[in-house]
């Protein structure tokens, strides 16, 4: 058995930083161990145009401590005014990496998102052409679909068609939950790539639901039965280059999820890599944990390696990750993975 693993630097090619307080409180949970993040647009108001992501760069690396070092890969969040030149100009700077779509209503903060698709196809003609990536939040909202079916709905009537009309166009499949994201996902050429969270491999809906629900596991997409829970994880252990972390940590106060309505999101920037070292050794796969958290990544962004690396060891004393990160205006609950973890990161 190995006892320690060294790897190229990690990234999150899926991460929700927030603002002011709370962003002061979670970037360093991600700034420890990771050398970048694609950064998630959809704050109150959203980030929509090229000078709103430039200002919400500005405001991470204000709040990143000095000792640390970060790169935030910054997104704009896809509406049906985005203006086509506005996003090829902050591409073209090199501002942005990406841009998210969010159909409307699908999650915390996306009502902003697109509900005609034909409204943003001038948007998404000029990314194709100049080979800027778009995020795909994947699942219906129409109230007819299951929750648990809104993601294999989503591919069939939406993603395939879109890529059938936009075959250059670069996607990547956010947050995966289900066999048939994995199998679609095998079915792109190198214009299509999938990301998976930490959570999404250790969690199924039992979970969630079993025993008394368990806000802190609810987020979307909702984490879905067993069998697609392990076709995520033979995707993510697999070294396939179409996989990659996107961790979707995303952090909501303790109030806000404890709570009648309560919102989604599993908090996991503070233990994903020992997290992922214990699934990837559980399914005999830590040889290919480096490409799933910092090879895949930046070649399908087109993107340079991280240089330096981190170690992630196993001892045989339990690690104790912190229950909670303090804010100014309460705490965030880490991801609890319900299980003892041996490994450590650093
Ligand atoms: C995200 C959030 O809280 O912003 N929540 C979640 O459950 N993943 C939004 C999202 O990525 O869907
Ligand atoms: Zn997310």
């Amino acid at each position: 058995m190995k006892h320690s693993i060294t790897v190229t630097r990690p990234d999150d090619w899926h991460l929700h930083l927030r603002d002011g307080a709370m962003l002061q409180a979670v970037l360093p949970e991600t700034a420890r161990t990771f050398g970048r993040a694609i950064i998630m647009p959809n704050l109150v108001p959203p980030v929509v145009t090229a000078s709103q992501a430039q200002a919400y760069r500005d405001r991470i690396l204000a709040a990143l401590p000095k000792e640390m070092s970060f790169t935030p890969l910054m997104t704009l969040y896809l509406t049906e005014e985005t203006d086509p030149n506005d996003v090829a100009q902050a591409y073209e700077t090199g501002l942005i990496k990406a841009v998210k779509l969010y159909p409307a209503g699908a999650t915390t903060n996306s009502a902003s998102g697109v509900r005609n698709f034909e409204n943003v196809r001038p948007v998404l003609e000029k990314m194709a052409e100049i080979g800027l990536p778009l995020c795909i939040h994947g699942e219906v909202t129409t109230h007819e679909v299951d929750i648990f079916d809104r993601e294999a709905v989503f591919i069939e009537t939406v993603l395939d068609p879109l890529r059938q009309s936009l075959p250059e166009l670069r996607v990547v499949m956010e947050h995966i939950t289900t066999k048939d994201g994995v199998d679609y996902a095998h079915t792109g050429g190198d214009t299509l790539a999938a990301t998976i969270t930490t959570h999404h491999l250790i969690i199924n809906r039992n979970h969630i639901l079993v025993g008394g629900i368990k806000p802190h596991y609810y987020c979307l997409p909702v984490a879905k039965r067993e069998t697609h829970r392990l076709a995520l994880r033979k995707a993510a252990t697999s070294g396939d280059p179409r996989f990659f972390l996107g961790t979707d940590s995303a952090p909501h106060l303790d109030g806000d999820k404890l709570s009648a309505c309560g919102c989604a999101g599993c908090f996991t920037a503070t233990n994903t890599m020992p997290l992922l070292a214990h699934v990837f050794e559980e399914e005999n796969a830590l040889a290919n944990l480096e490409a799933f958290t910092s090879k895949n990544g930046p070649a399908f962004y087109r993107l340079p390696e991280n240089t330096d690396t981190i170690t992630l060891r196993k001892s045989d004393t339990q690690t104790n990750f912190p229950e909670k990160i303090e804010t100014e205006n309460g705490p965030v609950t880490v991801f609890d993975p319900g299980f003892p973890v041996f490994w450590t990161a650093d």
